[in-house]
């Protein structure tokens, strides 16, 4: 048997291949009667994708799946039996006489299973040159599709998915480690509330975050361009599913994402012609990536030391705690917003205005509406409960009312945060609010005066003198 070891940047494997089925001609396609055993390998037509058997780099266990065929490099893609391992050289993929794609061992025990209850007889399943490999009946309808079933990978046409009625997810999940492809503790999908957003969850909680999706790229990602993108979506088909997918602006390079056992999103791709897969980005790049690193109300810079601080106008909750960098207990308000204190005491003072904080990572939980860049500015003014808002203009207003959660400072990119703070702690310069009104204004409630013709230059950019 020949054993050719590969290596590979994602995950170093070793390839049981190097086998022709029947006369030396590669098949793409697998029926009742025409199954591959190991070490056999279905090759995709155009050659780009092979499917066959494999072993991890350090594990002696073998795994059915699909890979990049590239002559002396190979990343797994996509793998059918993560969690019931091959032990030995023996194993089958074949079609069940119910129609159901099975990898089976030596004793015909069933280890993975296409699993449809109303497969059709007669099926096949064709390894596609896009790495998909289809199930269809005789009629030729697909009934199953690999890539409706991710495992760690992100290919191109491929789609993860939220259903907002019922909740169903269809998300990667990364393997254990590089030599086990069982399913790992994080999983990457789309979030659709208010404005969509892809997460890393690490179990249940959220450990990456892409900030919102602004109709052609995620605005927490600075890096995110027209040519990084290579025609991201988030879709709404109108059925209640939202999915996140993409299509290659380049037809002259191969490319993915993969989430690593670590819980990175790494963008791969490798030129067509060439050998090395080349990593292009990663989700995580620092501590400021890792979800809610600073805590509620803290903000994260990488290019900092200590990377947290708190929000302007916010101090540590626990001073001590802080300061040994355990962020995770955040910050609270310094001096209470004058409409707080109306509300309880009936003080007036001077009013509360907005701090400008720009190239930000905006924090999680965003309310969303679609009123314009002034109506959102009052809008938040009015409601006491509104901490901080930002208006980009391919999102529309966006505000939050609580716990402000994951914000991190770019050097570019990202979004104007407007926070909102007590006048004393606006300090210089570097402040939106309220400056004059002049004969004819209207109290509103919280001690602030519109003015009918003022409606556009009611909030201004100017020098605080206080
Ligand atoms: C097949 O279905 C059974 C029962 O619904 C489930 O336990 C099993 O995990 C499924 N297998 C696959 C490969 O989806
Ligand atoms: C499946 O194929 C066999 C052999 O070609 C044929 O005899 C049988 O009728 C087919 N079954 C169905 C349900 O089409
Ligand atoms: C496509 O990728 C190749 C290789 O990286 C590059 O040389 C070429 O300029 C790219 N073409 C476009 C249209 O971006
Ligand atoms: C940080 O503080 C939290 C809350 O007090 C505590 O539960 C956690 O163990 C601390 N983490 C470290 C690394 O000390
Ligand atoms: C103020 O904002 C909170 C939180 O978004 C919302 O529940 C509440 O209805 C708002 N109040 C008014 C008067 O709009």
């Amino acid at each position: 048997m020949e054993i050719i070891i590969l290596k590979s940047v994602i995950t170093p494997l070793l390839l049981l291949s190097g086998f022709c089925f029947g006369f030396c001609t590669p098949i793409d396609t697998i029926t009742s009667t025409q199954f591959i055993k190991c070490p056999e390998t279905l090759v995709s037509n155009g050659s780009a994708f092979k499917l066959g058997f494999f072993t991890p780099a350090d594990s002696t266990n073998r795994y059915v799946g699909i890979w990049y065929s590239t002559p002396s490099l190979s990343t797994v893609i996509w793998v059918a039996n993560r969690d019931k391992p091959l032990t030995d050289f023996s194993g089958i993929v074949t079609i069940s006489e119910d129609g159901n794609l099975l990898v089976m061992n030596g004793q015909k025990v069933i280890v993975w299973s296409s699993n449809l209850s109303n497969a059709a007889p007669n099926s096949s399943a064709q390894l596609l040159d896009s790495g998909n490999l289809v199930l269809r009946d005789n009629s030729g309808r697909i009934t199953w599709e690999s890539i409706q079933h991710p495992s760690h990978s992100f290919l191109p046409k491929m789609k993860i998915s939220t259903n907002t009625h019922t909740g169903e997810k269809v998300v990667l999940t990364s393997w254990k480690s590089p030599s086990d492809p069982s399913i790992g503790s994080f999983s990457a999908g789309i979030n659709p509330l208010n404005i969509p957003q892809v997460f890393v969850w690490n179990g249940s909680h959220p450990y990456w975050r892409s900030g919102p999706w602004n109709g052609q790229i995620f605005i927490g990602v600075p890096e995110m361009n027209s040519v990084f993108l290579n025609g991201f979506q988030v879709v709404d088909d109108k059925e209640g599913t939202v999915y996140e997918t993409f299509t290659l602006a380049n037809s002259s390079i191969f490319l993915y994402y993969v989430l690593t056992p670590e819980g990175t999103v790494v963008k791969t791709y490798r030129e067509f012609g060439k050998e090395k897969w080349q990593v292009a980005w990663k989700s995580n790049k620092s501590e400021c990536d890792v979800y809610g690193t600073c805590g509620a109300s803290g903000i994260c810079s990488s290019g900092n030391s200590p990377i947290c601080n708190c929000l302007k106008g916010y101090k540590p909750k626990y001073m001590e705690e802080w300061s040994r960098g355990n962020w995770t207990r955040g910050c609270v308000r310094k001096t209470p917003l004058q409409c707080e204190r109306t509300n309880s005491s009936g003080q007036q003072g001077k009013i509360d205005g907005f701090f400008r904080l720009t190239s930000v990572k905006v924090p999680d939980f965003a309310d969303w509406s679609l009123a314009l860049e002034d109506e959102c500015r009052k809008q938040c003014f009015k409601n006491c409960s509104c901490v901080a808002y930002s208006y980009y203009s391919s999102i529309g207003c966006m505000s939050w009312s609580g716990n402000m959660i994951d914000s991190q400072k770019f050097t570019q990119g990202g979004a104007d945060l407007y926070i909102r703070l007590a006048y004393s702690e606006l300090g210089k310069n570097v402040l939106v609010f309220f400056t004059s009104c002049f004969s004819g204004c209207i109290l509103l409630q919280n001690g602030v005066f519109e003015h009918p013709s003022l409606l556009n230059t009611f909030w201004q950019l100017v020098s605080n003198p206080a």
